[in-house]
């Protein structure tokens, strides 16, 4: 891993008498970081070969996208990387996670496109010479389109094509690139793309995203063991967003189940396969009949579950379910006018409510001590028992950013919330969560999905029209954090 520069500023001892306490640092070694992924920074969608990922056609689909905004142009990192990694090193970050895309990479799934493995392998160079961890993504979301025409990750070979992809990343970087994830957010990538409708490739299929979930699980695991075949001294993993669901009413059987469902249909349908080997029964019960059982073939879920290196916990809020309607509803927000469909498919009737708690500009709730219990509980059932380090890959908020007339951002929110959030890490690890690092989600503002670029996450800001960048002051308390090693008071 990455050598982490000891503490510059202010320790205990120079400190005056009072402040000691002041500073809560991280442990020696700890990674802090930001994130970003292909599509949402790049643009460059024409360029030296690179075609059609689903995101392409899903952005031409009318009223998917808001304003009918689309990854063509983005932040334009493609011809601008040397400039996003001066300001990435300007913020001090120790290791930065990016993804590649493989539409670039195989051109329509197929042969290996030169131009588009070697901006990865000029950017792998920029992150090295800066002194910054390059921390790599396989998939973030963007399955090339041909690869969807044949069935998508509904259809068992896209995890045979996922290993070959992985592969070929490998051959290209493997010599420079230490940290591997083969997937972001999987639940996404099935639940919200192939049942719920809201994101590429858009359908509406129960089936058809369980068994995406499955083949998903599958690629992971076939890549998983390639890579480790080429090199045992790799550090492989997985990136999954994960929540905490909990009973509004927790002696209300009904509210205890609708929790129940949601825990088995976000969080545990990836890390019991990974982590144990097994899918649970009571998800089974619930959506198996559902095309689940039917996907399954011999030999997969040991593949699934060869071990791993590294977790990356995703984190942006946690859930109050119940099985009754609430009086005060989370506001529940869709991007645009198009129809989708709830993406759990066995929660008929489970109701998500408010707390009453700020809100982001997604219109999702803070609460920063969830994090603090999530990395708990999951340490405690599953990668600590694995002996597998836990990292945080996301968490950021978008807010309604705007630049004063001194041409800052002053984000008192974001600061507000990373600060929040990294306390609450710092909990954990006081509580016995052994905790290795963090990424803020996300360096730059970017193209956010079905909302276009209407939601800001950006810990520098991104002028559209001009590309111009401009930390914001959220950004600033960044760089402080990690001058320090640690939160001042
Ligand atoms: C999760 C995803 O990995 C990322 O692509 C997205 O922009 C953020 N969350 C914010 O929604």
């Amino acid at each position: 891993m990455t050598t982490i520069q000891p503490i510059t500023a202010t320790t205990p001892d120079a400190a005056p008498a009072a402040a000691p306490s002041a500073v809560r640092r991280f442990p020696e070694g700890f990674l802090l970081g930001a994130a970003a992924a292909a599509y949402q920074i790049e643009g460059a969608a024409h360029e030296d070969g690179r075609t059609d990922s689903i995101w392409d056609a899903f952005s031409r689909v009318p009223g998917a996208v808001v304003n009918a905004d689309n990854g063509d142009v983005a932040c334009d990192h493609y011809h601008r990387y040397r400039d996003d990694v001066a300001l990435m090193r300007e913020l001090g970050l120790d290791t930065y996670r990016f993804s590649t895309s493989w539409a670039r990479v195989h051109p329509d799934g197929g042969p290996v496109n030169a131009k588009g493995v070697d901006f990865y392998s000029r950017l792998v160079d920029e992150l090295l010479e800066q002194g910054i961890l390059p921390w790599l993504t396989l998939y973030h979301w963007d399955l090339p389109q041909a690869l969807e025409e044949r069935g998508g990750w509904a259809n068992r070979d896209t995890a045979f094509r996922f290993r070959d992809y992985a592969l070929t990343m490998h051959d290209a970087l493997g010599d420079r690139v230490k940290v591997w994830t083969t997937l972001n957010e999987p639940w996404c990538s099935s639940f919200l793309s192939y049942i719920g409708g809201a994101h590429a490739p858009g359908r509406q299929d129960v089936e058809a995203g369980l068994r995406a979930a499955h083949h998903l699980m599958l690629g992971h695991g076939l890549a998983v063991q390639s890579l480790r075949e080429r090199d045992a001294s790799l550090e492989l993993g997985i990136t999954l967003n994960l929540t905490v669901a909990k009973p509004v009413d927790p002696a209300s059987a009904g509210d205890v189940d609708a929790a129940r469902r949601i825990d088995g249909q976000f969080n545990r349908v990836f890390l019991d396969p990974i982590f144990r080997g097994h899918y649970a029964g009571d998800l089974l019960a619930d959506v198996g009949h559902l095309g689940l059982r039917d996907a399954i073939q011999p030999g997969d879920l040991e593949i699934i579950s060869t071990p791993i290196d590294a977790l990356g916990v995703n984190y942006y809020h946690g859930e109050h379910v119940s099985d009754r309607a609430a009086a005060q509803p989370l506001e529940g927000q869709a991007p645009t006018d198009r129809p989708t469909r709830s993406p759990y498919p066995a929660a008929e009737g489970v109701h998500f409510h408010s707390q009453g708690l700020p809100q982001t500009g997604m219109g999702w709730e803070v609460q920063p001590d969830g994090l603090r219990e999530l990395l708990g509980r999951v340490h405690r059932e599953y990668s600590g028992p694995a002996g597998v380090r836990l990292f945080v890959t996301e968490n950021g908020a978008a807010y309604d950013d705007e630049v004063a007339a001194d041409g800052a951002v002053h984000d008192v929110d974001r600061t507000e919330f990373l600060l929040g959030h990294l306390d609450a890490i710092l909990d954990a690890i006081d509580e016995g969560t052994p905790v290795h690092g963090y990424f803020y989600w996300s360096i730059l503002d970017n193209f956010e999905w079905a909302w276009g670029y209407d939601k800001r996450f950006g810990l520098v800001r991104v002028d559209y029209e001009t590309q111009e960048r401009t930390i914001k002051d959220s950004g600033l308390a960044y760089q402080r954090v990690i001058r320090e090693r640690g939160l001042t008071a």
